[in-house]
């Protein structure tokens, strides 16, 4: 199958390549960019592992061909803070054990980014309802839901 050429943005970072059509979002982060930190696990579109943010909306880079993303602006785990220097909700998710094994977790923080960007004042209800489509099998989720309404606290603090 013809490659095609892309050009995108990746955590603020012009990226020019050459695709396969069929070449999943996923594989291309994963395999040609080395950003490992987008997790695969069902690939289908169910558990919200693989998710990212795509123009500032959450999709899911397992359902998503790589031309898609010709042009756009794309955020990974990557992007969002670093060891030294954690976003509010990676540090909350630390502080509060929102994570146990950590394989749902940069899925869990791109749709938690999500809301919080609309939604600064998310209560618990709408939280949950935002991270339903991220599933997770070690923390019973009430962690993470308090983590999520830690970060938007600290998050608020510092816009005031
Ligand atoms: S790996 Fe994409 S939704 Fe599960
Ligand atoms: S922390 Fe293990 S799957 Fe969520």
């Amino acid at each position: 199958m013809d490659s095609v050429k892309i050009a995108l943005t990746v955590n603020g970072r012009r990226h020019e390549r050459e695709v396969e059509p069929r070449r999943l979002l996923s594989d291309f982060l994963r395999e040609d960019l080395r950003l490992t930190g987008t997790h695969l696990a069902c690939e289908h579109g169910v558990c919200g592992s693989c998710t990212i943010l795509m123009n500032g909306q959450t999709a899911r880079s397992c359902l998503t061909f790589a031309v898609m993303a010709d042009g756009a602006e794309i955020t990974t785990i990557e992007g969002l803070g670093s060891v030294e220097n954690m976003h509010p909700l990676q540090a909350a998710f630390w502080e509060k054990h929102g994570l146990q094994c950590g394989f749902c977790t940069p899925g869990m923080l791109m749709s938690a980014l999500e809301l919080l960007r609309e939604n600064p004042d998310a209560s618990s209800e709408e939280i949950h309802q935002a991270l339903a489509g991220n599933l997770c099998r070690c923390t019973g989720y009430q962690t993470i839901v308090e983590a999520v309404e830690a970060a938007a606290e600290t998050m608020r603090g510092a816009e005031r």
